[in-house]
């Protein structure tokens, strides 16, 4: 394929590995603000992050050698800023579609971004857009996924593992490779204008879409059935009054 972005993962032009970093969504950033130019597609892995970021300043642990944590720079200055959003549904998406055969229906995308499996956290992403001249000039995509981990630390009692779901280990950059290819298929098709398409079958995979629920908001808890996703990424939830209520990331809790 010509817009190919990943051909060339594993010919070493844009695929690092790096033992130990504090971050690779930090490394990624400053190689990207560098004056060399980076290509797109460029993946760098890490072995261990000494200071893993995740959603909402909170720090992202995973065991050294045993998960993926990495970052891919795409550079989608064909996206409106105003639809930011679109790109979290499709790298969303495209890590659903590499799971999903492994780990079946189980597996969901709880909105905004987390990967889950059952009632479980196994992975997340924190993309963060360099925006310049009213245009998404880089975005770097920083991913991390429980892959052979067998256990957890007591404060992070939601977690899970592939390894923990299905008994077995996997071969880490087989599935990095993987889940590029799939990133990359959703990509071309925002690149390619099917927008729609990309917004309904994230909503498609949302963790808990039409099933009554429990959520906290700053009004207190309530039941609520996920109803849909904005344009913008706002989460539509309907109560009990059949009254849609809107909210960003944090203006909602889900309750278990
Ligand atoms: C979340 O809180 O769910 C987001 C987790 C994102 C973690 C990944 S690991 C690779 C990349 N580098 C970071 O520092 N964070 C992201």
């Amino acid at each position: 394929m010509q817009n190919n972005i990943f051909s060339g993962l594993f010919v070493g032009q844009n695929f690092v590995t790096i033992k130990e970093v504090d971050s690779t969504n930090n490394f990624l950033k400053q190689l990207a603000s560098n004056s060399k130019p980076v290509i797109e597609g460029t993946v760098i892995m890490a072995e261990n992050q000494t200071a893993g970021r995740g959603q909402q300043q909170n720090g992202w642990h995973a065991e050294p050698g045993k998960n993926l944590t990495f970052s891919l720079l795409l550079k989608p200055s064909f996206l409106p800023v105003t639809q930011q959003f679109d790109l979290v549904r499709a790298v969303s998406l495209g890590v659903f579609d590499a799971l999903h055969p492994l780990l079946g229906d189980g597996l969901k995308i709880k909105w905004p971004n987390d990967i889950y499996y059952g009632n479980r956290k196994l992975g997340g992403m924190l993309i963060e857009n360099m925006i310049q001249g009213g245009q998404i000039k880089n975005a770097i995509v920083g991913i991390g996924l429980n892959i052979n981990q067998q256990t957890f630390p007591d404060y992070l009692p939601n977690a899970t593992s592939v390894k923990q779901i299905l008994q077995q280990d996997y071969d880490l950059k087989t599935l990095l490779s993987d889940i590029c290819h799939h990133i990359e298929a959703y990509y071309l098709n925002l690149k390619a204008g099917k927008i729609l398409f990309v917004r309904e079958t994230y909503l498609t995979r949302l963790y808990w879409l039409n099933e009554q629920k429990e959520y906290k908001s700053k009004e207190g808890q309530f039941a609520g059935t996920i109803k849909s996703v904005k344009d913008n990424g706002i989460l539509v939830v309907e109560n009990n009054n059949h009254e849609e209520l809107e909210f960003s990331l944090k203006e909602i809790e889900f309750v278990n």
